[in-house]
């Protein structure tokens, strides 16, 4: 019975979802008859090769200039293309399996034979793009099927078409959480879409970059508390210790806090963070909530079915976060209604007062918006401080250059001194580039996309594997080095075509782009310069890589060494 009610749940959810982005998929094209003298690569190995021998799409003769290919020939590994038949028989199945199925697979699973596992460590789809070309296609229950790509040209087809409400393949988990369980009316601004998104996303984007402007002294003796921090668990031979990615996430949150409730929570406390405080379940709740996502979001969906360990970790934690929120909301509620009584002037408020005074927003919104700033926000920012720091230690020119820009820099700067600093901002986009935290973006067209001849239909799911995209040596020379100077004006190595523009897009590209990207380029680039001012960083073990999650995280310690520059 229950799993009845929750398989029609499912269905009329899905009947909404295809009614909204208005995809009803055309006719279906025959498929192929294999053709005799299908190519083998020279250097496929034996599983590669008979894969491709016994994949019609791949001995296809090439399409003429002009030509349109229909969707039905873009190749990809035919033992999905049979499991979907499977699929097609369980409804509850959809779409967001064959994402989940692939994310499963990159991240390591044992599944067909060998063709689609590999360790967490390979990048993201290049085994796809090996086998099969730029273009991959995975087929899907109800024709919902994903293409993957990870190119720049195919980068501009899709986000120049998108339209003013993009839709992105959603955190199922994270949505079933809100919606069905906790019964909020909307799934908060990452994963709502059409005009709820649009009137969510109004209201956050315009307060959040005034804030950060108000906040910015704050953010500045933030960092001040970083560096006391620092010294305290700084090691005899002036090595951080192997939790020290906590640590930054600690000053993330703070300055996230002190940027929607213009207060400090005491993150950062010398003495080391009571797990039972505020700050202490806000943190934990974050990693816990975090991980428990990873979990779900790959492989099979089990938690749909029964209440599994990640799941019953996610609502754990989930709820432990908002508990510590829901308090702040009732003490930005009477702060309101103090300064109501005073009539005291209401411009200079808190984003959390300001969302409390928009009439079209209820506390359970302000709730979903504060989480998912503090999920997205924190994880993505503190990957990208970890992996700064990384490519400082390790190209010690670049951290010489990038001292003599900023060692004269006033003790208190500005958001816009900070953008002057053409190194660092140089830098940080080049760490970004390297290692982007949100590696992949995703997309449900919302139109019909020419891509490489082929013609994908409207509701097709789209993976963009950006950080492939990044790696492209005809858009970067010596594409896998850390060279900030590509970044800077008078640099002439770049290939400068229509396409540039799309090589690199670590905040998401259009309207649904990353909506605090002022906000953590301001926050990252002045604590980089207050810890460089202080500190010369050196690292001196293995190297660090990205991991290939969902949320990309670094893969191993962060022990960097901090060394006094006086
Ligand atoms: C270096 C740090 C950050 C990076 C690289 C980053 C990157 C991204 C990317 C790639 C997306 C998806 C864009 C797309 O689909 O086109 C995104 C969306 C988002 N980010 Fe960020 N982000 C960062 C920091 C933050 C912070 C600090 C916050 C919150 C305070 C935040 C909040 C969000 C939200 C709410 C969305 C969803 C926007 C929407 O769907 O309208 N991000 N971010």
């Amino acid at each position: 019975m229950w799993s009845r009610n929750l398989r029609t749940a499912q269905l009329q959810k899905k009947l909404i979802y295809a009614q909204k982005i208005n995809f009803y998929r055309s006719t279906e094209t025959p498929a192929q008859s294999v053709s005799e003298d299908a190519p083998v690569p020279a250097e496929a190995d034996a599983k590669v090769e008979k894969e491709i021998k016994a994949n019609p799409f791949l001995s296809k003769k090439p399409a003429t200039k002009g030509e349109t290919v229909p969707f039905d020939d873009i190749p990809g590994p035919i033992s999905l293309r049979l499991i979907s038949k499977f699929w097609g028989m369980i409804p509850m199945m959809g779409t967001e399996i064959t994402v989940s199925v692939v994310q499963y697979l990159l991240s390591g699973g044992k599944f067909f034979g060998g063709i689609l596992s590999w360790g967490g460590n390979a990048p993201f789809f290049k085994k796809f793009f090996d086998v099969y070309g730029p273009v991959v296609r995975l087929h899907g229950a109800f024709g919902s099927d994903v293409v993957l790509l990870s190119r720049p040209e195919h980068a501009s087809a899709i986000f120049q078409t998108e339209g003013p409400y993009p839709i992105r393949s959603c955190l199922e988990s994270l949505e079933k959480y809100r919606l069905q369980c906790r019964k909020y009316r909307q799934a908060g601004p990452f994963l709502t879409y059409g005009t709820e998104w649009e009137a969510l996303r109004k209201s956050i984007e315009q307060p959040l970059q005034s804030c950060i402007e108000l906040q910015f002294d704050e953010i500045e003796k933030i960092n001040e508390s970083f560096l006391d921090r620092m010294y305290s668990i700084r090691n005899k031979q002036e090595e951080m210790p192997n939790n020290f990615k906590t640590e930054i996430n600690k000053w993330v949150l703070e300055c996230l806090c002190s940027v929607t409730l213009n207060r400090t929570l005491g993150f950062l406390v010398p003495t080391g963070l009571i797990p039972s405080s505020d700050p202490g379940r806000l943190l934990n709740g974050l990693f816990g909530a975090t991980n428990a996502i990873r979990k779900l979001e790959y492989g099979f969906h089990l938690w749909k079915f029964i209440e599994t360990p990640a799941w019953k970790s996610l609502v754990k934690n989930c709820d432990m976060m908002e508990s510590v929120l829901r308090k702040y909301i009732d003490i930005s509620k009477q702060h309101l209604q103090e300064k109501k009584m005073r009539n005291s002037p209401l411009d200079k408020v808190t984003l959390m007062e300001h969302l409390l005074l928009k009439e079209n927003i209820i506390e359970d919104d302000i709730m979903t918006i504060m989480l998912d700033l503090f999920l997205i926000g924190a994880n993505a920012t503190a990957h990208t401080v970890s992996f700064f720091f990384y490519n400082l230690a390790r190209n010690p020119r670049c951290q010489i250059q990038l001292y003599d820009e900023i060692k004269d820099s006033d003790v208190s700067s500005t958001p816009e001194k900070l953008k002057e600093y053409a190194y660092l901002q140089a830098c940080l986009k080049e760490t970004l580039r390297l290692d982007p935290p949100i590696p992949i973006l995703s997309r449900v067209l919302s139109n019909d996309v020419i891509i490489n001849h082929y013609r994908v239909p409207k509701g097709t799911h789209v993976l963009f594997a950006a950080h492939m995209n990044n790696m492209r040596q005809e858009y970067f020379e010596d594409a896998e080095k850390f060279k900030p100077q590509r970044w800077l004006n008078n640099y002439e190595g770049g290939f400068g075509n229509e396409f540039q523009h799309f090589a690199s897009m670590p905040f998401g590209y259009g309207p649904r782009s990353c909506l605090a990207k002022e906000m953590a380029e301001t926050a990252i680039a002045s604590l980089i310069v207050t810890i460089c001012k202080r500190f010369r960083i050196e690292y001196n073990y293995g190297d660090i890589k990205s991991s290939n999650e969902l949320m990309a995280s670094p893969t191993k310690p962060l022990k960097f060494r901090f060394i006094d520059r006086i």
